[in-house]
């Protein structure tokens, strides 16, 4: 590829530095992503300018009139700390004509709602966990065919956020206390699903239009135990993860026919969401062999050790590739015009 001038938006938090030595892996792990993606490219040999950005806008549409960028890389998740505002970020730099990679804004409306990307989803017959909403600020009543355990979770935050073992509730009452945990600490609204005991599948999905469906990843919760699921401690604790022998890696005896139908299941998802770009989306696949949408991840982290950037190298994409075919198909849907609306 040609040399291209980047400008890479991020988290100001995670600036990365030039190099990761002297750093603890704890904070290296803080902004991994913003590290490899920046010194990647670099490495391959493009003009990159990285940008904390948070509370402002100015700075963007300064450094895009002075450095003039080919392209943006993404990696913005939220503004003013809220995720919900992370579409802004697309729809501004569709506003200034320039390229971007990963989601376009209205993907990231349609998948960001755990209540409404199931509804889409459950539409093409796929299947979803049952689910209720709980606004803010009003009383929780479990609708009666609404069966427990149920997960409570925040309607729209992601990362886990709010989530640890006691968000698998088995009364009402605990139902009840959760739902008021989520309202309280995350200040959202909060979703209780249907509780899925399965094995936890995550496939990525690279394209705008032509996809590419990645190798179908399997987080294995070790000696973790019964309930076990994807706790803000298990995704972000590497102490945690180690003890209890958390890994991830290529899903292993799954029937030729299965691991189709779940590929084919994820690239379904990602169209009826109108995702582009990269996505990961997220199963859990029961023991009946009824694979569940859980959710979907449009601009899911791509650090070189997680799950997406892992099944890509699998499948022979390797992570300066991998991250050249974003910049790509950024690029190609800017020249083919405004596509979604
Ligand atoms: N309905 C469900 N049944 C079983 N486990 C679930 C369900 N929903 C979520 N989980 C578990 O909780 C984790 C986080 O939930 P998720 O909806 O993906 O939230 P986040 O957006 O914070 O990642 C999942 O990876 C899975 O392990
Ligand atoms: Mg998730």
């Amino acid at each position: 590829m040609r040399r291209l001038r980047i400008l890479v938006l991020m988290h100001p938090d995670f600036m990365p530095p030039e190099t990761t030595e002297g750093y603890s892996t704890r904070e290296i792990n803080e902004w991994k992503t913003e590290y490899d993606v920046v010194s990647t490219l670099r490495a391959a040999g493009h003009d990159v300018r990285p940008l904390g950005v948070q509370e402002e806008i100015k700075p963007v549409r300064e450094t895009i009139d002075d450095f003039k960028p080919h392209v943006v890389f993404n990696l913005l998740e939220q503004f003013h700390h809220e995720p919900v505002y992370d579409q802004h970020i697309p729809s501004f730099l569709e506003l200034m004509k320039i390229p971007y990679t990963g989601c376009n804004p209205r993907g990231l409306i349609l998948a960001r709602g755990k209540d409404l990307s199931k509804t889409l989803v459950h539409h093409r017959r796929i299947a979803v966990p049952a689910f209720a909403v709980f606004p803010m600020r009003r009383k929780v009543k479990r609708p009666g065919r609404l069966a427990l355990p149920l997960i409570v979770k925040s309607l729209n935050e992601d990362g886990s956020r709010g989530i640890s073992q006691a968000s698998i509730v088995d009364t009402d009452e605990k139902l009840a206390e959760r739902v008021a945990f989520i309202h309280e600490r995350v200040g959202t609204a909060a979703i209780a699903e249907q509780y899925i005991e399965g094995r936890e599948l995550y496939v990525g999905v690279l394209g705008n239009n032509r996809l590419q469906v990645l190798p179908v990843w399997e987080l294995k919760f070790g000696t973790m135990g019964g309930q076990a699921i994807a706790t803000e401690k298990v995704k972000h604790d590497t102490d945690y993860q180690e003890r209890v022998g958390i890994v991830d890696g290529p899903a292993k005896n799954l029937a030729p026919e299965l691991r189709a139908r779940i590929q084919r299941t994820a690239k379904r998802v990602y169209k009826t969401l109108g995702l582009d770009g990269y996505a990961r989306i997220d199963f859990r696949l029961a023991a009946d062999g009824t694979l569940y949408f859980i959710e979907a991840n449009p601009n899911p982290e791509i650090a070189s050790s997680q799950e997406v950037a892992l099944a890509a190298r699998h499948d022979g994409l390797d992570y300066p590739a991998l991250l050249n075919r974003i910049l790509t198909l950024g690029i190609s849907r800017a020249k083919a015009g405004v596509s979604v609306g």
